[in-house]
This record gives C-alpha cells, sequence and structure tokens, in this order.
C-alpha cells in the first residue's frame, strides 16, 4: 500500500473513531490530576454533577480527593473513581502510551490512538501515562478537541508535553497539572516534566525535578517520565534535547529506576545502565536506570533503528551495546509493581499490527523494600 493511500486512510479512520455526544449533553468528560494531587473530573459545557449521591450544577470541572473512591455521574455519563493509595506496600498499576498524533495537520489523535487507548483501559489500570504528541498540530483546538472526545471518564489519561502539543491548550485543557509534577502509586513515584521550550526553560525546571526525586526518596521505585528520550536508536536519536549530561547524574543521584519517554516511533528498552554516552555501562537491575521508549501509538512507526545522523558516533555505538529490544510493533507498555519488584510488559496491540496482539518484551526491576512478602 502507498504512503498516500495510508495517510489518507488514517484520516478517513481517525474521523470516525470520534465519539458524538447526545446534543445538549456535557462532552469529554474525563478525570486529571490536580497539581496538589487531588483528582478533578474536567468535561465541556455546563452539567449536573452527582458525586456520592449529592447533586450540584458546575462548569467544566469538579475537584475530588484522591484518598478514596467515589461515585460520580456528568449528565448522563457515570463512572467510579478510584483512590491513588500511597502506601508504598499497596500494588500499583499503570499503562503508557505515546505518540499518538496523526500524521497530517487538522485531525488530532491517529487513527491508532483510540482503540490503543481502549485497549488500556480494558486492563483496569490506575492511570494511562501518555508520553506526548498528543495531537499534530497543538495550536489548533479542532485537533484538542478530536482528542478530548476519545478519553474516558476514568481512569486519568496523564501526559507530559511533546513538541507537536505546543501551544496553550495543553496546559489549559489539564493534560498535565505542571510542568513538573509528581504522583505517588503504592511503590511508585512518578516525577513527569515538560523536556518542551527553550533550552534555558527545560534547564530551569531540572532543580524541581531533583527536589521531586529528593522528596520521594522513601519509594522503592522512582520513575520519570519526559517526551524526549535520553537514549535512542529511533529516528531522532539520543539526546535530542541536549539534556543528557546534565539529566543522567540526576537521574543516577536518586536512584531513578525508570525512564519513560517517547517521541521516537517505536518501543525501545535498554539495559540498566550507568554513566554517560560512550562510558555507559549495563549493570544489574538492582542498581541502573532502565530507559525504555514508547512511541507506539503513532499512524507510523519507524522499523529501523540508528537513522539518525545527529548522534555522535561514539554514543551510537554504546547505544548499540545498550539496547536489548528496538520494535516498531504498535504497543503499549503496562508498568506493574509491588513491594520491591518492578516489571514491565510491552504488549502488541489489536489496533496497528497486522499480527496478532502477544507480548512484545518483558523486564523486571528490583529495589530494596520494607514491605511484607
Ligand atoms: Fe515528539
Amino acid at each position: 500500500m502507498s504512503a498516500r493511500i495510508m495517510v489518507l486512510l488514517a484520516v478517513a479512520l481517525g474521523a470516525c473513531s470520534e465519539v458524538q455526544a447526545p446534543r445538549g449533553e456535557p462532552w469529554g468528560v474525563r478525570t486529571t490530576l490536580a497539581a496538589d494531587g487531588a483528582w478533578q473530573i474536567r468535561w465541556q459545557g455546563r452539567a449536573s454533577v452527582t458525586v456520592d449521591g449529592l447533586t450540584t450544577a458546575a462548569d467544566g470541572v469538579l475537584r475530588l480527593p484522591a484518598d478514596r473512591s467515589s461515585a460520580v455521574r456528568v449528565g448522563r455519563t457515570a463512572f467510579t473513581v478510584w483512590p491513588r493509595r500511597e502506601d508504598p506496600c499497596a500494588p500499583a498499576r499503570f499503562v503508557v502510551l505515546g505518540d499518538g498524533r496523526a500524521s497530517v495537520d487538522g485531525v488530532g489523535p491517529s487513527a491508532y490512538w483510540a482503540p490503543m487507548l481502549a485497549e488500556a483501559v480494558a486492563r483496569a489500570p490506575l492511570f494511562v501515562l501518555n508520553t506526548g504528541d498528543l495531537v499534530k498540530n497543538g495550536e489548533d483546538r479542532a485537533e484538542w478537541d478530536r482528542y478530548l472526545r476519545t478519553l474516558p471518564p476514568w481512569p486519568p489519561v496523564l501526559a507530559v508535553r511533546g513538541n507537536h502539543d505546543r501551544g496553550p491548550h495543553f496546559a489549559d485543557l489539564g493534560m498535565a497539572p505542571a510542568d513538573v509534577f509528581a504522583l505517588r502509586a503504592g511503590p511508585i513515584a512518578l516525577v513527569a516534566f515538560d523536556s518542551e521550550g527553550t533550552d534555558a526553560e527545560v534547564r530551569a525546571r531540572l532543580p524541581r525535578v531533583e527536589a521531586a526525586l529528593a522528596a520521594a526518596a522513601e519509594a522503592p521505585f522512582r520513575v520519570v517520565a519526559m517526551h524526549r528520550p535520553v537514549w535512542s536508536r529511533g529516528n531522532h536519536g539520543s539526546d535530542d534535547r541536549g539534556l543528557v549530561a546534565a539529566l543522567v547524574p540526576l537521574l543516577e543521584r536518586h536512584d531513578v529506576a525508570l525512564v519513560l519517554s517517547g517521541h521516537d516511533h517505536d518501543y525501545e528498552r535498554f539495559c540498566p545502565s550507568l554513566g554517560l554516552g560512550p562510558s555507559r555501562r549495563c549493570v544489574a537491575a538492582t542498581d541502573g536506570v532502565t530507559y525504555v521508549v514508547s512511541g507506539g501509538a503513532a499512524t507510523f512507526t519507524v522499523p529501523v533503528p540508528g537513522l539518525s545522523r545527529r548522534v555522535d558516533p561514539a554514543v551510537a555505538v554504546a547505544d548499540e551495546a545498550a539496547s536489548r529490544i528496538f520494535s516498531a510493533a504498535h504497543h503499549m507498555v503496562e508498568i506493574e509493581a509491588v513491594g520491591g519488584r518492578l516489571v514491565g510488559r510491552a504488549w502488541r496491540t489489536r489496533a496497528g499490527n497486522i499480527g496478532p496482539p502477544g507480548l512484545l518484551d518483558v523486564f523486571e526491576i528490583t529495589r530494596e523494600s520494607s514491605c511484607p512478602r
């Protein structure tokens, strides 16, 4: 099939994937994370809202505590909000999807985004993490409206901002609570930050990333999410942002277990490693930082590694030695942590692949934990 036909097909499928709300009903009902850790229910339009039997009317947003379950109804949409369970001995599970943007302007999410998100939601995670590039042209509100219509009321779909998500809408629509934000769930402390903007803007966020990691020192697993990969053999390559020399020592100072990124349209996992560039070395999974690139919800994925010409040749050699799997499969990554054991499973999704869905990759990271076995 030619690329032109595939683009037209993707546009058509993308248009068909929209879910139209009944006339007069609030639409785009979804849950987001507030900066202080509360859940926020958001929607478009004025709605009658019922929480645990109490009804009120509200315009577009309602705040809920994140430490207990709530039965919620917004218009005709009814759902249950789950508590976050910050107890480090409680199990936690979330699913990662990334780069679900269309390849052409005016569409928003790719044709695969909505069905892949449905597959992720079917796994009943506490939240879904989008590794960025939610839409193609972030300045176009119509693209965001198409994205909003794909979101479920629950679970929350949290995101880090990608380079395509430029403009005011990402923040205004509450896709992330801040340019640096943290979320605790069981043994996982997720610290997410915005890798977009000027170099000065991005570097100015690093002290807050470091403070958030320091504040989560007692959590068994510190997990960092950012759009642009530290290491990658994908199209953009390693250190696309020029941050690695500052970022890798910071990650290692705080014993970060896992870094999740997007930007490149593929799946790639590197060995747990310590060190920078050509002096990077693979170490035991108890000690190093495991880097995963997950950008597998795009219209097109890239099957060939090593295409970037901007990567230092010595770094490219180290990247090849450290890479454990590179795949162009459309996929999602399920992260599950209990006590001192974190398991990542990359799943080939039903959507986007010619072959059957199934397990693409499994990795395990362990850390000290005082939780009973
Ligand atoms: Fe990107």
